[in-house]
């Protein structure tokens, strides 16, 4: 039955911006049932701004439009006005005081910027469907030499939406990575680590929020995209962390202290084998600073008695 009503929403679909008309009409439930299919919800204007924004879209809401659904709606005549996103009504841009009805619209026709209407859901209107949004704004949570951590809140209207993140960067060349967002996570921000960049270098990042719907019109699987929110940024410095200079030098002289006191126990070892047996002190005598393994290897060069291993020969020297 549903399918039936939807094949009569031929459509008029105007992307200015990522709000679309839709026409023509059905009831409330209906249009938004369509903008699920076809972009993501029917148009949640959170803020006045966006409320102001839309109005100013003329080839969206031309004046002779009549009056189109909005995705705005309560329980009861004294419930909350909310956006289908579960925002509150945050201004007050109605033309007259609701009375009856439980969903909102958009008067067209009036002329002053006081256009939203309560009317019965029932009621068959054009209406204004929303396309995916993007993040407004992104912070770097760290930034080093060769990586950066980037977070962004998921906005309100695409938490129970199945979509994508494409994040473009560009330094010396540009690459494009995409990062799924999947509901039930229930997640409210996206955190992504960008790596294999290069030192103090400057990025241009372009972010936007895509999501696969079958065209409204073909009917053909297509991507629809939000704005492009664009950032800059540049990786550190490379180089060693402060401070880490002064711990490189005292473990240098640590090392070379260790060294010296070896060579200084290694010495004393030697001396104390020195002239003990003949064999040795023919090898060693000219150089009384060889300890034991040196003087072995060159004992057995000099042609040494053969049968003599290491182990007995330090015996002997004992
Ligand atoms: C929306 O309005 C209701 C009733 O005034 C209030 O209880 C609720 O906290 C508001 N929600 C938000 C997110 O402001
Ligand atoms: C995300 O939202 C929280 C509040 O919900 C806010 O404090 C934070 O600044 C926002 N982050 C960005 C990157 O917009
Ligand atoms: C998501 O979190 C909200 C509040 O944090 C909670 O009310 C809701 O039930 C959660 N949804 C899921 C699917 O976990
Ligand atoms: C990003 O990298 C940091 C450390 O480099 C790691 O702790 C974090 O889990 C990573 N986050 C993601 C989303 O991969
Ligand atoms: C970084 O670059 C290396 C080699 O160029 C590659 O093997 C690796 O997969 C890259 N890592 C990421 C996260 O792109
Ligand atoms: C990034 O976005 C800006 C503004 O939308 C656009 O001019 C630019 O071409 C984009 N760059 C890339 C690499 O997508």
């Amino acid at each position: 039955m549903l399918s039936i009503v939807f094949v009569l929403f031929w459509c008029t679909v105007v992307s200015a911006s990522h709000f679309h008309r839709v026409e023509p009409g059905g009831t409330w439930e209906q249009a938004r049932e369509f903008c699920k299919k076809h972009y993501v919800d029917l148009a949640v204007l959170g803020t006045e701004q966006q409320y102001l924004g839309l109005l100013r879209t003329s080839d969206i809401i031309p004046t002779q439009a009549g009056v189109v659904w909005l995705g705005l709606k309560r329980d009861d005549q004294h419930g909350v006005w909310k956006w289908v996103s579960n925002e509150n009504l945050s201004y007050d841009r109605w033309y007259r005081t609701p009375r009856q009805g439980l969903c909102g619209c958009l008067d067209a026709g009036v002329t002053e910027d006081r256009r939203l209407l309560d009317l019965n859901c029932g009621k068959q209107l054009s209406s204004v469907c929303e396309g995916p949004v993007g993040p407004q704004k992104a912070s770097l949570e760290s930034v080093g030499c060769d990586h950066v951590t980037l977070t962004w809140n998921v906005s309100a209207s695409m938490r129970d939406v199945d979509h994508a993140y494409s994040v473009t960067m560009c330094g010396a060349t540009c690459d494009t990575f995409l990062y799924d967002y999947t509901t039930g996570i229930n997640r409210t921000s996206i955190t992504i680590n960008l790596s294999n960049l290069t030192s103090s270098s400057s990025y241009l990042m372009n972010i936007t929020a895509t999501v696969t719907r079958p065209d409204a019109a073909t009917g053909k699987s297509t991507t629809l995209q939000s704005s492009t929110m664009t950032m800059s940024m540049t990786t550190a410095t490379s180089g060693m962390p402060p401070g880490m200079h002064t711990w490189l030098i005292l473990a240098v002289f640590a090392f070379l202290a260790l060294l010296a006191l070896a060579f200084i126990f290694y010495w004393l070892m030697a001396l104390r084998h020195h002239a003990r047996i003949p064999a040795y002190r023919r090898v060693c005598e000219p150089a009384p600073w060889l300890p034991a393994l040196h003087c072995w290897f060159l004992w057995k060069l000099s042609g040494g008695w053969s049968g003599l291993g290491l182990q007995r020969f330090i015996e002997l020297l004992d």
